[in-house]
């Protein structure tokens, strides 16, 4: 068993610099829990918190129950891989593996059985006498996991293992990490900026930005009912696209005034977009809910000029502008589409996001998703 409990944890470097804010967040048993945003946001600093390399200012944090606050890191029972993996030069890859062990005064036959068995569950049992220089980055990654698996600890904690790899090798690499954490059913906490990977291999992530929790939950809660502009604009590649709208009434329907465009909103986003009514607010709508059309339709029709062309085999991007705001569509047809050609595209206006001009939060509040409820919790806490 192994339950880390994050509650209201602060950091305060000296200088004044408060590196994490009140940070919350529960991490189940044999959960993957991937924290993830910008550089600087704190996500290093969140995780030397647990690790216990680093003071909390303030909060509380438990392991199964018990308050770590005070432990020091070598008795929480916790393993960290570091990003440059730390591995000592002059051993070999059994010795580093080893260290921890030796360390804590482990028998050696033990020690011998437990390096084995993590060389063989990374299948870098060839290698163990050899120095980490003579090994290639994904081997020296495997190593660095390897040290963190013999220690059998209560929770794996990675900090953006994969960063140093090239793009191939991330990809391989992030599919043995989800199947390692899928085997040794352990607690892991994993560190990236990378929402690539967020999405790829959690259970649950969490999003940071200037130290302060933006919203928690599953991949697909974050990518359907995002809580605010920068978590809509940080999940999910190409990002969501958001365009000004002014909430109008005509002919006793409320509508979204584009300047150049009109649409009708979803009639689950009305209660909300009520309350807006003669405002602005952000129109939020994913790339791949743009559907093409071959000619003008009669309702909720954006005509658009194309400025670049990507052409990716699978898909085609295209950046395209209204004259006075740009956005980006997602599409599968393989037409000749050309620069400076003009189109026509439909939201799937079900899948629309809204946010406050000002506040940037998401203000779809009754639309009857489960979810909703949650992230707006998520939203009142983090203000
Ligand atoms: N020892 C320190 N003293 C003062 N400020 C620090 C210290 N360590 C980190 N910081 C500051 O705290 C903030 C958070 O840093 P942290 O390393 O946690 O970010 P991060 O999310 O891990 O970023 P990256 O993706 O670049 O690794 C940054 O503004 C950083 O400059
Ligand atoms: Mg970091």
């Amino acid at each position: 068993m192994a339950r880390v409990e994050v509650k209201g944890i602060s950091k305060d470097y000296a200088g004044g610099v408060r590196a994490v804010k009140n940070a919350n967040f529960t991490v189940e048993d044999q959960e993957f829990v991937v924290l993830v945003g910008p550089s600087g946001c704190g996500k290093t600093t969140t995780l030397r918190m647990i690790a216990g390399l680093e003071e909390i200012s303030e909060g509380e944090l438990y392991i199964d129950g018990e308050l770590m606050n005070n432990i020091p890191s070598k008795d929480r029972n916790i393993a960290m891989v570091f990003q440059n993996y730390a591995l000592y030069p002059h051993m070999t890859v059994y010795d580093n593996m080893a260290f921890g062990l030796h360390m804590r005064k482990v028998e050696k036959p033990e020690i011998y059985r437990r390096v084995h068995e993590a060389a063989r569950i990374l299948d870098i049992e060839p290698y163990l006498h050899r120095n980490p220089n003579a090994l290639s980055g994904g081997q020296r990654q495997r190593v660095a996991v390897g040290r963190a698996i013999v220690r059998n600890p209560k929770v794996f904690l990675f900090d953006e293992p994969l960063s140093n790899l090239d793009a191939k090798l991330r990809v391989q690499m992030r599919a043995e990490l989800s199947d390692l954490h899928l085997r040794l059913d352990a607690t892991m906490i994993y560190v990236t900026h990378d929402q690539v990977e967020a999405m790829t291999m959690a259970n649950k992530i969490v999003v940071m930005k200037d130290g302060k929790i933006q919203q928690t939950g599953n991949p697909l809660e974050l990518y359907d009912y995002p809580a605010n502009k920068f978590v809509a604009g940080f999940i999910g590649s190409p990002p969501m696209n958001f365009l000004t709208v002014k909430v109008i009434e005509k002919n006793g329907k409320l509508m979204l005034n584009g300047v150049s465009f009109e649409l009708a909103p979803a009639p689950e986003h009305l209660e909300s977009l009520k309350k807006y009514l003669g405002k602005e607010v952000l129109f939020g709508i994913r790339p791949e809910d743009l559907v093409f059309a071959k000619r003008p339709q009669p309702e909720n029709n954006i005509g658009v000029k194309i400025t670049v062309v990507e052409p990716l085999g699978s898909e085609i991007h295209l950046w395209l502008t209204t004259t006075t705001q740009p956005l980006l569509a997602k599409v599968q047809h393989r037409y000749k589409f050309r620069v400076g050609d003009m189109l026509n595209f439909v939201p799937y206006m079900n899948k629309a996001r809204y946010f406050d001009k000002e506040s940037e939060w998401s203000l779809l509040e009754n639309d009857g998703m489960p979810a909703v409820e949650a992230i707006q919790t998520a939203a009142q806490a983090a203000r």
